[in-house]
């Protein structure tokens, strides 16, 4: 299952990260969203106001049926067509039980279920394998958490100034309660390692790196992203500027340098491009100019010349049309308080206080946007 290249760093590709050959042209990955957003309202005007409501309140399975699969150890027992019951021998649990679970999994397409009771594995539990290269596991890990189960109970409270579900449900803001649990931190960094690795291929295939030498991934996790980025383009150096206790779990790799600290005080000089991906949608207005300004700082500093600000985040769905934006929206505010999407207008006014300019705005096949921004006076 794990590619590795020549000199055995494992590769991560678009077979790895996302199940398919090659990523999509971005007008193919739009056209999908709008045809998924168009048949799920289709479906939904059929079904009568009950069934809707025990289908919203029951979502709270999926996420408790996915990580009870992973509890019991299915994804890595079920490599081909088994009987339940020799399955459930294999896991030490109980054979009826777990036929309900996988009915229901069946139902949901994660695995499949034949007349005879016997019980294959379909894609996305292939992905859920703990030593899959794309690193999705992490994710059911994180969402498990007792402490994201209950911010995510206490949505309430956030429709409130000031409110924090996170805070409320766990007694401190979400990094800070972060750094008082470092194996929750570890797990958090791997569901965002999943992602980094996408944003890696997507932004290598997507910006133009042909001038660029050194990259610098601001709050880059543990440089998923910048790794992925780096075996892309042999020519960058990346280097990762994260918080202390995340910087010591980034693995040491040739052409990365690892920076810990904070980067509302100070970021790394001497960068031509200064990455921040889903990044300033944990902060508020305030501190996401604060955030840009230091960039803007080091940006001056360094007086490389052409050097730019690549912000990436989500594209805004003011509409709600698309449930998966919408979803990753709800659960962000549940986690951290004051975060919010942003629309171009909205980061130039951003990066208009901080001194930058929004000078484009690319498209991503992941469904995000790339906002460049360069020096408003230009060294
Ligand atoms: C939502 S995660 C995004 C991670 C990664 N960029 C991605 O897209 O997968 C935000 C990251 O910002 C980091 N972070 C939070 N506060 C920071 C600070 N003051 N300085 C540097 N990094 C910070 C967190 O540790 C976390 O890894």
């Amino acid at each position: 299952m794990v590619r590795r290249s020549a000199d055995g760093q494992q590769v991560v590709g678009p077979r790895e990260v996302l199940g398919v050959p090659a990523l999509p042209p971005v007008w193919v990955t739009g056209l999908v969203m709008r045809l998924r957003a168009r048949v799920a309202r289709i479906l939904r005007a059929s079904d009568p106001p009950p069934v809707r409501i025990l289908e919203g309140l029951q979502g709270v399975l999926d996420t408790a049926a996915l990580v009870t699969l992973c509890r019991i150890g299915v994804p890595e027992r079920l490599s081909g067509r088994m009987d339940v019951e020799v399955l459930a021998r294999e896991l030490g649990v109980d054979p009826a039980r777990l036929g309900r679970l996988l009915r229901y999994a069946a139902a949901r397409g994660w695995v499949g279920l034949d007349r005879h009771g016997r019980v294959r594995p379909r894609p996305v539990l292939t992905f859920l394998r703990a030593d899959h290269p794309g690193g999705w596991r992490a994710w059911v890990e994180f969402m498990g958490g007792e402490e994201v189960l209950a911010a995510i109970s206490r949505l309430d409270v956030g429709m409130h100034a000031e409110g924090d579900p996170f805070a409320t449900a766990a007694g401190a803001p979400f990094f800070g309660w972060m750094e008082q649990h470092p194996e929750r931190h570890a797990t958090f960094d791997a569901a965002m390692a999943a992602g980094g690795r996408l944003h890696g291929l997507v932004l290598a295939r997507s910006l133009d790196w042909s001038t660029s030498r050194r990259v610098c991934d601001i709050g880059g996790g543990t440089g998923a992203l910048l790794l992925t980025l780096l075996a892309a383009h042999p020519h960058l150096d990346g280097v990762l500027l994260e918080l202390p206790e995340v910087a010591e779990r980034v693995p040491v790799r040739e052409r990365l340098t690892v920076v810990g600290g904070d980067a509302f005080a100070e970021v790394p000089a001497g960068c031509d491009t200064y990455l921040l991906v889903n990044v300033l949608h944990d902060w508020s207005d305030d501190d996401a100019t604060r955030l840009l300004a230091a960039v803007a700082r080091a940006m001056a500093a360094g007086e490389v010349p052409g050097s730019r600000v690549v912000i990436v985040e989500g594209r805004t769905d003011a509409r709600g049309r698309d449930e998966f934006t919408a979803r990753a929206d709800l659960l962000m505010f549940a986690l951290t308080a004051g975060c919010r999407e942003r629309t171009r207008r909205e980061f130039a006014e951003l990066g208009a206080a901080a001194g930058l300019r929004v000078e484009s705005t690319v498209p991503l096949p992941s469904g995000s946007v790339a906002h460049v921004l360069r020096r408003a006076i230009a060294t």
